[in-house]
């Protein structure tokens, strides 16, 4: 804000919950740039609303959430922060998985909630060992493969799904083996989903998807809430059709105290944290404020969607 405030006149939206939709269009209304995140819907509407606008910079990897068509359209450019979120997200990938398959959480809710009453048994509170698991990565990208190479070190025999094959010297480097999709569903004991949202993986985990996994299989779910149909996990964790779900992304967020998933055991909830560490969002800050800056001197930003 020091360094925004040093060279703009700045609007600045305050408050925990996002612009309203009215005050995001009279907001544009004379802005030439704009500075955004992923739960602010600059849509074709928005653009329109917004005939000065030269250059959007969302402080975010994922652009699902702004019109790029049409902003292309309208000449206007679109900035964004990837590369400085990859080893965080990927980190809390991870958390989730390590969390949820050794009921971490689960036995801090125990503890808290005065239910440690004896000693442990043999059998009590048994979770499930990573090494010698199959971990499936939909979408190899820079996070999936920031994944793969936390999980291998972890003892985890790797696959993955993406739409193009990688050249064989990147699979081989992460020793990680392509597979269709349909295969990714049914042989790997965790999923790991890291691919960016659009109509084509809108809700690509639906009922048919849980079905075709195994019912001992865990869900990862750093990307998009919407990938996966929410009320679809929801049942089949509910009825056993996979065994868990570690989610950092949601429908909708924030995540209210009615949404089913909160009261079920075999779920590990983060709220969409996966880029927050303070060295990554100061890291995301400069490049969207870098962003901005280039693309208002009529430069091509360091990163442009
Ligand atoms: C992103 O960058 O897209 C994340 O969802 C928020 O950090």
């Amino acid at each position: 804000m020091r360094r925004l405030r040093r060279s703009y006149d700045v609007d600045v939206h305050e408050g925990r919950l996002p612009i309203s939709r009215r005050g995001l269009l009279s907001g544009l209304r004379d802005a030439e740039g704009l500075i955004c995140f992923p739960f602010d819907s600059v849509d074709a509407a928005a653009l329109d609303a917004a005939p000065r606008l030269r250059v959007i910079s969302t402080y975010s990897v994922g652009f699902d959430h702004i019109d790029v068509e049409r902003a292309k359209e309208r000449g206007i450019v679109v900035g964004y922060t990837p590369e400085v979120l990859t080893e965080a997200t990927a980190d809390i990938s991870v958390a989730l998985m390590l969390d949820l398959m050794r009921r971490v959480s689960e036995g801090d809710r125990l503890i808290r909630g005065g239910g440690w009453r004896s000693v442990f048994g043999a059998v009590d509170y048994v979770g499930t060992d990573l090494r010698g698991k199959t971990l499936g990565i939909l979408g190899l990208g820079r996070i999936g493969e920031a994944v793969a190479r936390r999980a291998a070190a972890f003892g985890m025999n790797i696959t993955y799904h993406n739409r193009h094959r990688l050249p064989a010297r990147t699979e081989r480097g992460l020793g990680a083996r392509y597979v269709g999709f349909g295969r990714l569903l049914s042989g790997s004991d965790v999923i790991s989903v890291h691919v960016p949202y659009r109509g084509a993986t809108h809700h690509l985990f639906d009922s048919g998807a849980f079905a075709r996994m195994k019912r001992t299989a865990y869900l990862i779910n750093t990307s998009r809430g919407r990938v996966v149909c929410e009320p679809d996990l929801v049942r089949a964790l509910q009825t056993g059709v996979i065994a868990g779900a570690g989610l950092d992304v949601f429908e909708s967020e924030p995540v209210r105290r009615s949404n089913p998933l909160v009261r079920l055991p075999n779920v590990v909830l983060a709220p969409h944290i996966g880029s927050s560490t303070a060295e990554t969002r100061s890291e995301m800050a400069d490049l969207a404020l870098r962003n901005l800056d280039l693309g208002l001197r009529g430069k091509r930003p360091v990163h442009s969607v």
